[in-house]
């Protein structure tokens, strides 16, 4: 079956880095009204392909009724299979009712994504409470590891590393990195009060000691994960200065939030793609579509 890769204009560069030299990226186009509603335009015909959509989705809800309303008309407009490639997958972290009602928001995106399209690619979504995408998706799904990808700019770019995960969520990542490191690993407890109100704590065994800190994490949003742990471990003079993450979602002036409270390098994946973005996960992606 012959594939049509379709992108909105601010992911053209990503979706072009997944289709490679094969076939070009055919474009969406999105038209704000001034009440919210959003009209869009494809000029390619999906008839009889497979079309995969590669969609930013670190301000999801701006996209994600267009995206509905997209996969529902490629299907009528004759598509055969759709495959929806969200390199960074939101709503993951509300994960559970944390307070009674609330509603569980990656289970209900999951469902929503999966009566629309066909298969779901994404690179390393936040999985604590829910273990595997399939909980969530009743289509098939494809996880992308950007372990090695951070592991290679790690040991490219600092000296005897010793990996920190500021809360017990990011055990995982940091955890992989450092296997393929070689390297010591750490992960601090937080507790969030709030957006902006987190509370870090550091195990009482903790020591750097000849090593250079990083601090691997798999979202950054508003940051103030980071820079709590960055200031407690400051208390034991651990000067952590370095932020790793996977998905840059910077909300808010993060990453202004984050410079200002001493981080000299903070380096992120292509998934969102942004200033910091150095660390190339969509290789890993591009992969996928290779046949
Ligand atoms: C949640 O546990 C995630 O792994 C990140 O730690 C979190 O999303 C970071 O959020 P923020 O930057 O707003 O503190």
């Amino acid at each position: 079956m012959k594939r049509l890769f379709l992108a909105i204009d601010e992911f053209l560069r990503p979706a072009e880095r997944l289709c490679g030299s094969r076939d070009r990226v055919g474009n969406i186009e999105i038209h704000e009204f001034p009440d919210g509603e959003s009209s869009l335009r494809i000029f390619d015909d999906p008839r009889d392909r497979e079309v995969v959509v590669v969609a930013p989705l670190h301000r999801p809800n701006r996209l994600l009724v267009p995206l509905l309303l997209l996969g529902e008309e490629l299907r009528l407009r004759g598509a055969k299979r759709l495959i929806f490639v969200a390199p960074y997958l939101p709503y993951m972290r509300q994960d559970a009712e944390f307070h009674p009602g609330e509603i569980v928001s990656a289970r209900a995106l999951g469902h929503l994504l999966s009566k629309c399209w066909d298969a779901v690619y994404t690179v390393d979504p936040h999985l604590h409470r829910i273990h595997d995408l399939a909980e969530v998706f009743t289509v098939p799904t494809t996880v992308v590891a950007a372990a090695p990808a951070i592991g290679r700019w790690i040991s490219n770019h600092v000296e005897r590393p010793i990996l920190i995960g500021p809360d017990e969520e990011s055990e995982q990542w940091v955890r992989s990195v450092a296997a393929g490191l070689d390297c010591p690993w750490l992960v601090l407890r937080k507790n969030r009060r709030g957006d902006h109100d987190v509370e870090v704590e550091v195990p009482d065994a903790f020591s750097a000691q000849g090593r250079t800190a990083v601090f691997i994490d798999d979202i950054i949003s508003t940051g103030h994960t980071l820079i709590e742990a960055r200031q407690e471990l400051q208390k034991r003079d651990v000067n952590a200065s370095i932020a790793v993450a996977i998905h840059g979602v910077f909300a808010d002036g993060a990453r202004e939030r984050l410079e200002e409270a001493g981080f000299q390098r903070i380096v992120t994946s292509n998934t969102i793609p942004n200033e910091t973005s150095e660390i190339d996960a969509l290789a890993e992606l591009a992969r996928c579509f290779e046949t």
